[in-house]
């Protein structure tokens, strides 16, 4: 019997708009099926050749910052139920980590990212797009306690990157993407209406004859 095709969803959104809370209640619907999560952040350019001070320089926020010809590859392979290794990436450092994370083929792709729905040729792998919208002042408080947790930064090194990147690039580059979206999810994982849609849908879709 031929072997069927993956589903794809593509999950965009703001910095801190909820998109791992999203993308963490459809994971664990589909938990016991196969269902592997690449995160757009792990395919950051690598920047080894740089030195610490120049990474710091980096536009994170602009779509030249990911290398999309990799995360096209690698979506391209587990379609064709291929494993992957995928890159794995240190928000301290500013750059590419040593390790890979081995990925066995799945019948579900979770792909997720600010600006997943910016690339057309990553669009167009997608069978299902969303995007995550919630306000910019619950996002910065948000980033603001993340980041210092968990990507060691310090308040005015939060404050800044907001002010001169991630928020004219989220108005240039990801807030226009919301109308590629099939759906617009306010708030995140808590909306459980959405999420029992989206769910729903993806059932259909593997149920469906959707062989390679
Ligand atoms: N970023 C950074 N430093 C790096 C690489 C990325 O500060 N070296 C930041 C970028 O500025 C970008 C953000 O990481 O805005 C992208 O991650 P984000 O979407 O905030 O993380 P998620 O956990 O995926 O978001 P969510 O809260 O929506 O789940």
């Amino acid at each position: 019997m031929a072997a069927k095709r993956p589903v794809v969803i593509g999950i965009a959104g703001g910095s801190c708009s909820g998109k791992t809370s999203v993308t963490n209640a459809i994971y664990d619907v589909f938990r016991d099926h196969s269902v592997v999560v690449i995160e757009q952040d792990f395919y950051y350019k690598d920047q080894s050749h740089l030195t610490f001070e120049e990474r710091l320089g980096t536009n994170y926020d602009h779509p030249l910052a990911f290398d999309n010809d990799l995360l096209i590859e690698h979506i391209k392979k587990l379609l064709l139920r291929q494993p992957i290794n995928k890159p794995v990436y240190d928000y301290v450092q500013h750059t590419r980590a040593q390790e890979v994370i081995h990925v066995e083929p799945v019948d579900v792709i979770i792909l997720e990212g600010i600006l997943v729905l910016e690339d057309a040729d990553l669009r167009d792998l997608m069978d299902i797009k969303l995007f995550v919208d919630t306000d910019s002042d619950i996002r910065i408080i948000r980033r603001i306690m993340r980041d210092i947790k968990e990507r060691g930064r310090t308040t005015d090194s939060v404050i800044e990157q907001y002010l001169t990147a991630v928020r004219p690039m989220h108005n240039l580059f990801i807030e226009p993407t919301k109308r590629y979206a099939d759906i617009i999810i306010p708030e995140g994982g808590d909306n459980e209406v959405a999420i029992d849609l989206m769910v729903t849908k993806i059932k259909t879709i593997l149920e469906t004859d959707n062989v390679l």
